[in-house]
């Protein structure tokens, strides 16, 4: 029996995936090296057709946070003042990280069910304090996916710039480069894109980098040298090897599906087919269909049912599920689509979740 990952990443690997990692042994410091790691570079970008004259995808060998982080800590220049908008449990570590680096920063708090606080934010940006945003756009511990749309009119109106956590979303939402006034998003391999841990990028504006004399925040997370570094062909630090030949082979498999939309729309087909399986046994979305994401939902836990006992039968079937987090850990559950999932695993799926909440 396979084992299904339902959590929000790592994901299930295709046997592609899989086998990529025992690709020939290489050293970052050889000519294949910068050949396989320009390739992925060029992918990134080609995942939301994103010139390579304006935008830079930056390679970092690290889980999702370390490319929120050396994206926060990159872009957001020594005189400049960012507005984190947090609701949830990673727009909440974006203000963490702005505090560690002691920058100019300013929180709104939502609460964590609800949508970004629109009305406040947008009296906030036109005060003309801050120089940057930094939103998550699909903030996971919900599932909601934050309204960049809306977000974007606000700060293109008031020169703002946005950075975005993009870490569960990028490959499979839309973001839409050319509108809204984005800086940088931060991604990982291991989620919507099908890679496996280990390998974290930002893709940026290059001219973000245009200034010479900044002084660094970080030496570790440094996207300009990383991206001095990485337009040479070289890498600043040793890179993990095999987690870019995975992103590599996920990449091909990525494109070969269709991309972009070919992936959102297997997402929800699959959501669809989860929430509507669940509704029908009265467990409900924590969240409106209408705000969620496609990659992952959160769904209340039915009245008696512990999250451990409902994770501990899924697991004996073969499905990994997610508990809620802080507070919701008592109340919901989630469950992703993202990975190598096929009709069967589908099937057996909404067989499991029908035996043992019927
Ligand atoms: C929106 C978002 N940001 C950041 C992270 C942190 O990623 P990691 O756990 O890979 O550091 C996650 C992880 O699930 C996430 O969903």
């Amino acid at each position: 029996m396979r084992n299904i990952l339902l959590n929000p990443g790592p994901v299930t690997l295709s046997d592609g995936v899989r086998g990529a990692l025992t690709r020939a042994d290489l050293c970052h410091r050889e000519d294949e090296f910068a050949t396989l790691q320009s390739g992925l570079r060029e992918k990134l970008l080609r995942v939301y057709d994103l010139p390579a004259d304006e935008w830079a995808a930056i390679l970092l060998t690290g889980s999702g946070t370390a490319a929120v982080e050396a994206m926060l800590a990159s872009c957001v220049p020594q005189d400049g003042r960012l507005l984190i908008i947090e609701n949830g449990v990673y727009g909440e570590r974006m203000q963490r990280i702005a505090e560690a680096y002691a920058m100019a920063h300013q929180s709104v708090r939502c609460a964590w069910i609800e949508a970004i606080e629109l009305t406040e934010i947008r009296a906030l940006l036109a005060g003309g304090n801050f120089s940057h945003v930094a939103v998550v756009h699909h903030e996971t511990t919900t599932g909601r996916l934050n309204n960049l749309r809306a977000l974007g009119e606000i700060c293109a109106m008031t020169n703002t710039r946005m950075l975005v956590d993009a870490v569960s979303s990028f490959g499979a939402e839309s973001i839409d480069f050319s509108q809204w006034p984005i800086d940088a998003c931060a991604a990982t391999a291991n989620k919507c894109l099908h890679g496996v841990p280990g390998t974290a990028f930002v893709v940026a504006r290059r001219n973000v980098f245009d200034q010479p004399h900044e002084k660094p925040r970080s030496v570790y997370l440094n996207l300009a040298e990383y991206l001095a570094k990485q337009d040479a062909g070289g890498t600043p630090f040793t890179q993990s090897v095999q987690t870019f030949y995975a992103l590599d082979e996920a990449l091909n498999e990525f494109f070969a599906a269709g991309g972009v939309i070919a992936r959102q729309r297997l997402f929800q087909g699959r959501m669809a087919q989860i929430r509507t399986a669940l509704e029908r046994l009265g467990v409900v979305g924590l969240l409106p269909v209408q705000d969620c994401s496609c990659v992952l939902q959160a769904f209340e836990l039915p009245e008696g049912m512990a999250y451990d006992n409902l994770h501990d039968q899924m697991k004996r079937r073969g499905f990994i599920i997610y508990a809620g987090q802080g507070s919701l850990a008592v109340s919901a559950f989630r469950i992703s689509a993202m990975g190598d999932i096929n009709t069967g695993d589908m099937n057996r799926l909404l067989d499991a979740l029908q035996e043992i909440l019927a």
